[in-house]
């Protein structure tokens, strides 16, 4: 994305006189800041995180085991509402290995790219038959998803 702003469009886009505008050299101080700070605002969410709604699609590679949403249950795997910032093994009334409800593992970003870069690697022993996510832009995408979805199952439509 050509997303950077630069200085001579900053102070193109400053009004020439205002009261809050400041003249000479501040001038061209603030016109650089300015830039700066757009340039980071418009390109810093592309670096930073994933996109949701790419995200949500990512997701269907979840759903033939995991159920999310208001009315999930637990399936081949457990529901994965609210899953970000909980530890392993928790969901009631699923039946997980030992090798998850053990792993004493608490899926924040960091455990979960590497979690599902390769479930067997990261927890030797776990059911989860999934290959894993090996695309760095799928990863960012299904980790941005997951985090907004909420306990009670908002943020999985
Ligand atoms: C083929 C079925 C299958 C697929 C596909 C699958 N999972 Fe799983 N998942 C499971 C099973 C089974 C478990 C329980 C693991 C255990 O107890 O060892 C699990 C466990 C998990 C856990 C740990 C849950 C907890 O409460 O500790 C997370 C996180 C998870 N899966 C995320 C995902 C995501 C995200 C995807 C898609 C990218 C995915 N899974 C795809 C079957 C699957």
């Amino acid at each position: 994305m050509a997303a950077i702003i630069s200085v001579r469009a900053a102070l193109s886009l400053m009004p020439e006189r205002s009261l809050l505008m400041p003249v000479g050299e501040d001038r061209m101080k603030f016109a650089i800041a300015f830039a700066a700070a757009a340039s980071l605002a418009l390109i810093g969410p592309a670096f930073a995180e994933g996109d949701v709604a790419a995200g949500r699609t990512v997701y269907n590679q979840c759903r033939p085991c995991h159920q999310i949403g208001p009315d999930a249950a637990n399936s081949v795997g457990p529901t994965l509402n609210g899953i970000f910032g909980r530890k392993a093994g928790e969901v009631p009334n699923y039946n997980y290995s030992d090798a998850n409800k053990n792993s004493g593992l608490t899926w924040d970003e960091a455990t979960l790219r590497e979690y599902l870069k390769n479930p067997r690697a990261k927890v030797p022993g776990t059911k989860m038959i999934f290959p894993g996510i090996t695309r760095e832009a799928q990863m960012d995408n299904i980790i941005a998803f997951l985090m907004q979805l909420k306990a009670n199952g908002d943020g999985a439509e």
